[in-house]
């Protein structure tokens, strides 16, 4: 993939009306609404000030969860799911799309700018056109929820064209989503010049360099539950790495593979014959794949289940891994040593229960300390190495969960493949 994009820096913002993507999609408290963690906001604060800075009228957007914006629709998913069909009136949906209302953000984007943030009530209706009409160079506003119109999701043109009618550019710096083919993510780029912001930009660039071009030796340590969401990593990264390290809930089928007992483990049986292809594509191509020797393992999937460090092709019938045991802790941060780039993504082990989180805390740690350029590919992996106190001593943590699993896959990402070249 091409990821030689213009910026914002290659283009005249001065007095333009911008439309900006951002990647709003902010975890936030299930009762009371309030956002629990702001770093997404934080995260497209430099795009949105350099803008400002520059006189350009900020037209900010973005997507929070996944509302269902037709009711019929919202009635269907809700019945699947069980709820009578008697009780889901226009009320209740309506009230499912208060939740989601963007005007929380709206709230915290203006105290970490200092400056009013404009809220428009709809997106392409005609509150958000009248304020964005009245909006001036140095202003900013926010319009609602994109997936509260039905056509965000479907990519579709005429939502796209009716965002894209009230701006003069295009910028693009939500990371997050940019794996997703929507009006507001690609779409848009139909009819405007479109540029990436500051934050694309720099993801694009540390994580393009290390798969192109990679200080070596290139150490990718891949963990995760399942084998089936690390398919196109695992086989991408044989191509590029010089050691591949597999722990987390992956492993276990990798040691089914090969004959190994595994007990009450995570298993996927119709990916062993894929986890053998990777052991033997590593074989070819003189990549150094590393599996665990030893496993924590546990009778229950429970915060206070009794640890037991066992053999890793040995689990026992009525034990479950949880974490990599300590000799492969030992083996596994011994790789990372000397490494010139190592590119991280997916936990060793149950991270979220204490006694199981040694694994993933030695990991983090030792790209902490490795003197590599170190990047953590988003999700759980980032939020391991924020929540074990590492995050500062790692050189680039993305903000993409999905999005930056598809990158390091190899995909070509809609989002990014929609702006303009160099
Ligand atoms: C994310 O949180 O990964 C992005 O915001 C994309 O959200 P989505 O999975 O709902 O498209």
């Amino acid at each position: 993939m091409n990821y030689n994009k213009k910026t914002v820096l290659d283009v005249d913002v001065s007095g333009k009306k911008v439309l900006l993507r951002c990647d709003f999609n902010v975890p936030q408290d299930k009762e009371t609404g309030e956002i629990t963690s702001d770093k997404r906001i934080v995260a497209a604060l430099p795009t949105i000030r350099y803008l400002l800075d520059h006189g350009a009228a900020v037209i900010a957007c973005s997507h929070l969860g996944k509302p269902e914006a037709k009711f019929d629709k919202w009635v269907k998913k809700q019945t699947e799911k069980g709820k009578d069909p008697a009780t889901l009136t226009e009320e209740k949906w309506k009230k499912s799309l208060d939740k989601l209302t963007l005007a929380p953000v709206a709230k915290r984007l203006s105290e970490l700018l200092g400056k009013d943030v404009i809220f428009a009530h709809d997106v392409v209706g005609e509150d958000a056109k009248a304020k964005a009409a009245a909006l001036k160079g140095g202003e900013i506003m926010l319009l609602e929820n994109t997936r509260f119109e039905a056509g965000e999701t479907k990519n579709d043109p005429e939502l796209a064209k009716a965002l894209a009618s009230m701006a003069e550019l295009y910028v693009s710096d939500a990371f997050g989503t940019v794996h997703r083919a929507h009006a507001s993510t690609a779409g848009v780029a139909a009819y405007l010049p479109a540029v990436s912001g500051l934050l694309v930009a720099k993801e694009l660039e540390v994580m393009g360099k290390a798969l192109d071009d990679p200080k070596r030796p290139f150490v990718a340590v891949l963990g995760g539950a399942k084998v089936s969401d690390k398919i196109a990593v695992i086989n991408n990264l044989l191509d590029k790495a010089d050691t591949v390290i597999i722990g987390g809930g992956m492993a276990y089928t990798f040691a089914k593979a090969q004959g190994g007992e595994i007990g009450k483990s995570l298993l996927e049986e119709d990916k062993c014959a894929y986890a053998l292809e990777m052991i033997e594509k590593a074989k070819q191509k003189g990549v150094k794949l590393l599996l665990p020797v030893d496993t924590v393992a546990a009778t229950e999937f429970a915060a206070d289940a009794e640890p037991h460090v066992v053999d890793a092709m040995h689990i026992p019938a009525d034990m479950m891994g949880m974490d990599i045991g300590p000799k492969t802790v030992e083996l596994f941060c011994a790789a990372t040593k000397g490494a010139g780039t190592i590119v991280w993504n997916g936990p060793m082990g149950v991270f979220e229960f204490p006694t199981f989180a040694t694994g993933t805390k030695a990991m983090a740690k030792a790209l902490a300390e490795s003197g590599a350029v170190t990047i953590i590919g988003g999700g759980d992996s980032a939020a391991a190495a924020e929540q074990l106190g590492f995050a500062d001593k790692i050189t680039h943590i993305s903000t993409g969960g999905g999005a930056s699993l598809e990158f390091l896959e190899g995909k070509e990402l809609p989002g990014v493949a929609c702006l303009l070249d160099k």
